[in-house]
Parts: structure tokens; sequence; C-alpha cells
């Protein structure tokens, strides 16, 4: 007989038959005559009661069914007379596949801090937040894959390991087979590159972007959906060195069609929680943040309001609120003026555009002001920047002078600059930070607790 999963079993109505289920004991309690073990397989954040007569299995049968123990369960679904559940199982026969020490098992406590299960992330998917954040994580990740397909959108795998730096920051990881005890060097005491594994310097991507915009100019509308790395040293609860990155690349798109997508694409994605994630979101509406709910609600029903970069320091400017960094044109927002903006100017999601040329990367489409570029940015209430992106630059000797200005190696991206050579179209894209989204929809507060095995700096555990 195949085992059934608890999600499926907490829905059935066949009373009196008989089911196998397979999880995780969460907690025990009873007295001599029955016991009430609460079992979980992850397939929804409530457990199952099973119910155990002590006398007819005695008392030695339950020796090994501790907090932790992974159990089989064979027994009949019966109405449950107990509060908090329809149905509960009557035990037939327990079978424990893994014993769990009550005394060293981590979880063996009700309630632990976040900080706390970060260092056993190994046990943390069977509390009911992580294992709610991860069903919510791949209830999203499903549903963008849904979203562009069923937008005709094609899903290009653009490169992990790459020899250029789309954001032009620098920040990045290399990718080197060479004895870095042992380098090799050139006559002028350089290293030798073109005796590592690919003949030049490589690294981690930090975007799939530029890779994107070459199938835009192929397949008209794109997206890549991968990881995505960065060796900036920001310990801060919003930056990892590892997240997962949606970008979008659309040909034809100019930067108003871009918002569009952009605000239409993050609704759907909210409205998709909402209607799929119910359990689990008010479970952590619950349990973490009483606003949750009603603020995915708000984000899904309003549109959010599009400004320039220049109106935003305006406003900025004349809060007379007290700001750690000050605000002046031409310096960048910091997330403290994202949220200004968000939540106690507007108090709704906002995207500004138009930001001076200085502060962004190189491919952004430049104004005809000579200062500002096409450039766009999501801010959300407690998350601050959530997509990033622009209009691109598509004509070839405006792209060239501004990586020139920039002093950027353009011999490392012929090919990207061949696009704007050879049938080049305007286009636009952005990029959406996936732990960013999952922050938001489930309302953590900090950006390691929303992903599996988080890598920041000093922190490669698991
Ligand atoms: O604004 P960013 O740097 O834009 C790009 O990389 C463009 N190439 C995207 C594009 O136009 N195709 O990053 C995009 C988003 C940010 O808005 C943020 O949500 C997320 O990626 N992000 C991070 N998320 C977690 N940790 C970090 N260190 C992040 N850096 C950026
Ligand atoms: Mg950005």
């Amino acid at each position: 007989m195949k085992h059934i999963k608890i999600k499926e079993l907490l829905q059935s109505k066949e009373f009196g038959k008989e089911f196998i289920i397979k999880g995780w004991v969460r907690t025990l309690r009873g007295n001599k005559n029955v016991s009430f073990i609460a079992i979980n397989d992850g397939s929804i954040i409530n457990n199952v009661q099973v119910v155990v007569d002590i006398p007819v299995f005695g008392e030695e049968y339950l020796k090994n069914v501790t907090t932790g123990a992974c159990v089989k369960v064979r027994g009949i679904l019966v109405r449950s007379q107990g509060q908090g559940q329809t149905v509960e199982v009557q035990a037939k026969e327990i079978f424990v596949y893994g014993s769990c020490d009550p005394e060293t098992y981590p979880l063996q406590k009700k309630s632990h801090t976040l900080e706390y299960l970060r260092t056993i992330a190994h046990l943390r998917p069977r509390t009911n937040t992580f294992s709610a954040v991860l069903r919510i994580r791949h209830n999203m990740a499903f549903a963008i894959h849904k979203y562009f397909n069923d937008k005709g959108f094609f899903y290009l795998h653009t490169p992990i390991i790459t020899a250029s730096d789309c954001e032009g920051a620098g920040e990045m990881f290399r990718v080197s087979t060479l004895d870095i005890n042992n380098l090799p060097k050139t006559q002028d005491g350089q290293i030798d590159f073109t005796q590592d594994f690919f003949g030049k310097e490589t690294n981690l991507t930090v975007s799939g972007q530029l890779e994107g915009e070459l199938g835009a100019m192929a397949l008209s509308e794109v997206y890549t959906f991968g990881p995505t790395f960065r060796a900036e040293n920001s310990n801060t609860p919003r930056h990892l060195a590892e997240f997962w990155m949606i970008e979008p690349e659309m040909a034809f798109y100019d930067l108003e069609d871009n918002m569009n997508l952009a605000q239409d694409f993050v609704q759907y994605l909210i409205k998709y929680a909402l209607e799929n994630c119910k359990d689990d979101l008010e479970f952590l509406n619950k349990m973490y943040d009483k606003e949750l709910i009603s603020r995915l609600g708000f984000v899904v029903n309003n549109d959010f309001e599009r400004l320039t970069y220049t109106q935003a320091v305006d406003i900025l400017i004349k809060s007379g609120e007290k700001f750690e960094f000050p605000i002046s044109w031409g310096t960048d927002l910091q997330s403290e003026h994202e949220r200004y903006l968000v939540e106690k100017h507007f108090k709704k999601p906002v995207i500004l555009i138009d930001y001076p040329k200085e502060i962004k990367a190189f491919y952004m489409k430049q104004n005809p002001d000579g200062k500002t570029v096409r450039a766009m940015d999501v801010l959300f209430p407690k998350i601050g920047e959530i997509i990033g992106g622009s209009q691109r630059e598509e004509d070839l000797q405006k792209l060239v002078n501004r990586i020139n200005e920039l002093k950027l190696p353009s011999k490392d991206i012929w090919w990207y600059l061949e696009t704007r050579k050879f049938g080049t179209a305007p286009h636009s894209g952005f990029g959406l930070g996936f732990e960013r989204l999952i922050l938001f929809v489930t309302g953590m507060a900090n950006i390691r607790d929303v992903i599996p095995f988080p890598r920041t700096p000093k922190n490669a555990e698991f």
C-alpha cells in the first residue's frame, strides 16, 4: 500500500479506511491510556494527529517515538473528537525509520529565535516557519515561469560563468583553476591567465542581462531566472552574496512598457501567493506580521506611483526628515530614502525613473538632457529596491562613448556591441531580486530567512 501525503489525508472524507502516512514527529502528549502524536511531512503546514491506544500496544512500543523521529504510521482515518482538527488517525502500527535523541535534538523546544535557527539551517526546514517560507518560495518560482510562459516569453539559460561584469561594479567572485600557491607569471610579472582553465579571467555572473539582450534581439521576449553572485561586503538584512534573479528582456519595449510589465508581473505573483499559499500566509500573518495579508492585498489592488528621481529628491529635501545619509541631486538613494518615499510619503509602491547617469550602469539609454538615463527602480514597503531595470542604449556610438567615458574594457563585450551594429532595436528589461520578493510576500525581516542556505560574508556553512 502506497502512503498518502498529509495534505491529501487532511482533506479526505474516507472515514473508516486504512491509510499509511510517513513523516516526522512534531509533538507528543497523552497519559497512561492514550498517546497523541502530531506528525508533519512538509506537504502542508498542519500536522495530522495520530491516536495510540497504549494498552493495546504496551508502553514499550512507543519508546522510540520521540520528537523529531521519522515514522511510518498505518491506521484508520476517523473524525476527530478534539479541537482544532477535523480528522485524525487511529494507529494500527507504527514503524520508526529514524529515532531521534531527545537530549541532543536541536529542535526539541517549541519556539526558537530566527537567529538560532540560522545556525541549524540543516534542520530548520522542519519548523513551521521555514517550511511555510520554502513552500511559498516554490510557489513563486513556479508562478514566475507560468506568468512568462502564458505571455509567450522564452526562458533563456544565460551562463553562470562569464568573462564580463554586467553592472561594472567590480563585485565579482573569480573562477579559476590556477594553483593559488604557485601562480604562472608572464614576462612582465603579471599573472598569466592564458594558462587558466578558460584561457582568460573569468568570474561568476552578477547578472544574466547582457546575454538576455542577445536573446531578445532574436526571440523578442525572453527571461532568465537563475543564481547570481556579488562579492559586495554588505552585511544587511537585504543582501546576499548568492541570490536568484528574474530578468526579462524585451525587444520593442520602451521604459513605459517596461514599467507596465514590472507592475503587472509583481502584482500577478502576489495575487498568486494569496490564492495558492493561503495556509502558510495565514500562519506567517499570525506569528510574525499582523499586516502581512492586508499589505499584499493593497499592493495587488493599487497602481504603483511613478515619478522621476529628480522629483523624488525634491520631496526628500523638502520633507524635513533627518536622514543618516544626507540627500542631494546626484547622490544614490539609500534604503532609508526609498522607504521614506514608499512608507511615509506615498504609502504605496513607487517606481522612480530617469536617474543621474553617474549612479547607473553603462548600458542604460541616455536621455536628451545629457545628465540622466532611462533607468527605473521599483521600491517596495519594508524592502526598498525590489526591481532595477532600464531601457537600453541601442545606439552603438552613444554606447561606445559611454563605455569609453567609464574606461570599461570594451574588448570583453565585443559580442554585446555587435547587436547594436547588426539590426539594433529599442529594447528594455529589468531584474527582480527573487529573495527580496520572498521577503515581501512572507513578511520575514531578514533575507537570510527566505533562502534555504544563505551565502553572506564569512558564512558558507551547509
Ligand atoms: O539593480 P540590480 O543590480 O540590476 C541588475 O543587475 C540589472 N542587470 C537587472 C536588469 O536590468 N536585467 O539588481 C536587480 C535586483 C535588485 O533590484 C534587487 O532586488 C536584487 O536584484 N539584488 C539583490 N538581492 C539580494 N542580494 C543582493 N546582494 C542583491 N543585489 C541586487
Ligand atoms: Mg539596482
